[in-house]
């Protein structure tokens, strides 16, 4: 039983607490996790049936879908205006399968060249082993997207604020370019976060998120989710994913759906938390720059106030010194944990440059501002004069 029949459209707080919920036959409040791989047919012709065409709400196997899963992506789906969603084992599952499932040898890609290094890694290495073409460009000029799209252009992928030096990219500007050579515009929300963000009414036809990070913001479960059109993720995602194996577990889809109802209030907390740390940081003189979409001194800060209810929850700042004196401020930290997850209801500091992005080159590395200096922090739920006191007692060492 589905417990979504409304006339009204209800918020988006209160479609995170409810939609989706479908309930047994005990009429559970909370959602039940279906913990199982496998279902039931009451006969070899209703077995057959269901394979030749499954309706609504009825499963064949967790690889193609899962009652719990089910009421994640329906809530989801439901917070981001999207039709439709397909929830997958980690926020990569999401990245791989939404450009996999539609690309084939031959396409053109257009991408911004600041990624997270994993997505980096799909669009520079995997895409092109299978003979696609990937055009990198600078995500902030939109003269560059101009440039690069092509009549064979099948997408364009972004991270929507980049991983880890806080770029951002004008979605509604970088979709109609897309849009008038036909291309598909896959879009990774993740630091935007489905709170602030409104992709998909900017234009956007694939949302991608690593649930991992603020949807769980507990630090629990890997998980991730694509979100788009009915067609497109029936279609084109469901066939390669359930295929391929890139399933959401059902443990995991229960976390992640429990997670949904706290998640505005959480990532609001952090946000306002970012914004007080941003700005007693910024002008620190052991610092080089404070990078935050909230401070008018970030390039793109009219951009981001205005594609964005709010600057999100991760700041990036350049030590002086380099990376010696970056690790001792690292290691000066107390509350804020040395780590490299985000979106987290604990504080996390990242040093980019030898962990996450690693692998890049010194001058991939140079041409995103990714220096020795750099520090990514994740603002997590702990009081934000308690992380203030602790980034400035570990940056008074210097
Ligand atoms: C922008 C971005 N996209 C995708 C991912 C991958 O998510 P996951 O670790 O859930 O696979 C991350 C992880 O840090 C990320 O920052």
């Amino acid at each position: 039983m589905k417990d979504t029949q409304s006339k009204r459209q209800w918020s988006k707080r209160t479609r995170a607490v409810h939609q989706g919920t479908r309930r047994s036959q005990y009429g559970e409040l909370s959602e039940a996790m279906f913990l199982t791989q496998g279902f039931v047919y009451e006969t070899a012709e209703a077995a057959e049936q269901r394979f030749i065409k499954s309706g609504e709400d009825e499963y064949i196997y967790a690889r193609y879908g899962n009652p719990t899963v089910a009421m994640f992506e329906e809530r989801i789906a439901a917070l981001e205006g999207a039709e439709d969603a397909f929830a997958t084992a980690s926020g990569m599952a999401a990245v791989n399968g939404a450009l996999t499932s539609m690309l084939r040898a031959g396409d053109h890609v257009v991408s911004s060249r600041a990624l997270f290094g994993s997505c980096l890694y799909i669009l520079e290495d995997v895409l092109t082993r299978y003979g696609v073409e990937v055009t990198f460009v600078d995500g902030t000029d939109l003269d560059q997207w101009r440039n690069a799209v092509r009549a064979d252009t099948k997408a364009v992928f972004f991270e929507s604020m980049s991983n880890p030096a806080l770029e951002i990219v004008d979605i509604a500007a970088v979709s109609e370019i897309a849009h008038k050579v036909g291309a598909t515009v896959v879009c990774d929300n993740v630091f935007a976060t489905p709170v602030f963000s409104d992709a998909i009414a900017q234009g956007v036809d694939v949302v991608v998120y690593s649930a991992t990070k603020h949807i769980d913001g507990q630090g629990r479960c890997l998980g991730g989710v694509i979100l788009g059109t009915k067609d497109f993720i029936r279609k084109t995602v469901e066939p390669y994913l359930k295929h391929t194996g890139g399933a959401m577990s059902p443990f995991n889809a229960w976390v992640m759906l429990k997670a949904l109802e706290t998640m505005d209030l959480r990532v609001r907390a952090q946000a306002a938390s970012a914004q007080a740390i941003a700005e007693a940081l910024d002008g620190h003189p052991a610092l080089e720059r404070v990078i935050f979409p909230g401070l008018q001194s970030h390039p793109q800060h009219a951009l981001a106030t205005r594609q964005m209810e709010a600057p999100g929850t991760l700041i990036a700042f350049d030590v002086k010194g380099g990376q010696a004196a970056t690790f001792k401020i690292l290691n000066g930290l107390e509350i804020i944990k040395i780590s490299n997850n985000l979106g987290d209801a604990k504080s996390i500091a990242t040093h980019p440059a030898t962990t996450t992005h690693q692998r890049l080159s010194d001058e991939q590395r140079d041409a995103l501002g990714i220096t020795r200096g750099l520090v990514r922090l994740s603002v997590g739920l702990e009081d934000p004069e308690d992380l203030i006191a602790d980034l400035t007692g570990a940056l008074s060492v210097l």
